[in-house]
């Protein structure tokens, strides 16, 4: 049996990156019988940016719904919030003891974001080592995550190694990434990446007329309407493409090689390929969002099966490091 693991930080809704960078490739694997899956909304990591707390609670709401909404089945993996789990930050100070300070220095999500915020706390430098504790607690094998998380990956097998290593054990497993080729990074409306911190995300949650709006901010070119286009360096083009069937994407790049289709028809057709292909996402988070409390017991379940298995692994480490058991 393979150990499948991943989280998604509660510092915003979860957006269309997150959604098929993370949670759809995730869940596929977790339908495999030959795999366990261990799912959990990272809220701790959101401090490292957010700081409300009814903010912070709505987030892991609207994530644990859109796990839900998916179709993720909580009964037989496992699902939780990992601030509920004292043991995670726990093992990343243990962790910490173990890591490289230019490790972290280097590190290049470290450096992007202290480029871009204002709060460049000390949580933040410190992530990635609470990203290690995540997934060396439970002893995972396989950690499916969108491109931008390779780096943690690496950094995770480095301090469970360097722990094993020097602790004289071989306590930890040592994970492998699973990175979907086909999807890399999303797209933002403006072309960046897709991400809550950059603003230019596309929220599939939001009401049709707020869909709508945002799909209609998508950035594209100045080619006049009639003249020949090209789908392949264009920014609703590559959504569309990661949506819709095969025959239409043939179709939408034929339209956009022979001229007289403009970047708004292309646009009315992603929106409504969004519309079709989450339509019964979208009713199923509402519902759960309406329901908040189903969802709260949900994730109560999920935590008593992750605190047995966190419990086992802290208490091997502290023994390990001679803090006893
Ligand atoms: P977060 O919330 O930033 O991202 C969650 C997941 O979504 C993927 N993702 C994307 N994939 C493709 N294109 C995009 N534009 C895009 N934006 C986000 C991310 O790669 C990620 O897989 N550090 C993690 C949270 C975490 C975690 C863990 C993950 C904490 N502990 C342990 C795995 C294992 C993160 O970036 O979350």
């Amino acid at each position: 049996m393979a150990r499948v693991l991943t989280g998604i930080q509660s510092s915003g809704r979860p957006h269309l990156g997150n959604i098929l960078g993370a949670i759809i490739p995730a869940i596929e694997l977790s339908r495999n019988p030959q795999n366990e899956s261990f799912f959990f909304i990272a809220d701790l990591h959101s401090l490292t940016t957010l700081k409300d707390g009814a903010e912070r609670q709505n987030f892991v709401q609207a994530i644990a719904a859109t796990w839900l909404a998916f179709g993720f089945d909580y009964e037989q993996n496992t699902f939780w919030r990992q601030s509920r789990i004292q043991e995670h930050t726990e093992l990343a100070w243990y962790l910490n003891c173990f890591t490289p300070f230019p490790m972290l220095a280097n590190a290049t999500s470290f450096k992007e974001k202290s480029e871009k915020l204002s709060d460049v706390n000390a949580g933040l430098f410190t992530y990635p080592v609470l990203q290690a504790a995540d997934i060396l607690l439970y002893n995972a094998h396989i950690i499916p995550v969108g491109k931008d998380q390779k780096q943690h990956l690496e950094m995770t097998k480095d301090i469970g190694s360097r722990f094993n290593q020097l602790a004289g054990s071989d306590l930890f497993v040592l994970p492998e990434p699973q990175i979907d080729d086909r999807i890399m990074t999303i797209p933002g409306i403006d072309g960046q990446k897709m991400s809550k911190s950059y603003h230019n995300y596309i929220d599939i949650f939001q009401p049709e007329n707020e869909l709508k709006k945002i799909t209609k901010k998508i950035v594209s070119d100045s080619t006049p309407l009639d003249e020949p286009k090209d789908p392949d360096s264009d920014i609703t083009f590559k959504l569309f493409s990661l949506l819709a069937s095969e025959s239409d994407v043939a179709t939408m790049r034929e339209n956009y090689l022979k001229g007289g289709y403009g970047y708004g028809h292309a646009k009315q057709a992603l929106f409504e390929c969004m519309l079709e292909k989450f339509a019964e996402p979208r009713r199923i988070f509402n519902y759960y969002m309406e329901n908040t409390a189903e969802l709260e017991h949900i994730l109560t379940q999920g935590e008593i099966k992750a605190r047995a298995i966190a419990q086992q692994t802290i208490s091997k480490v502290r023994q390990v490091l001679g803090f006893g058991s």
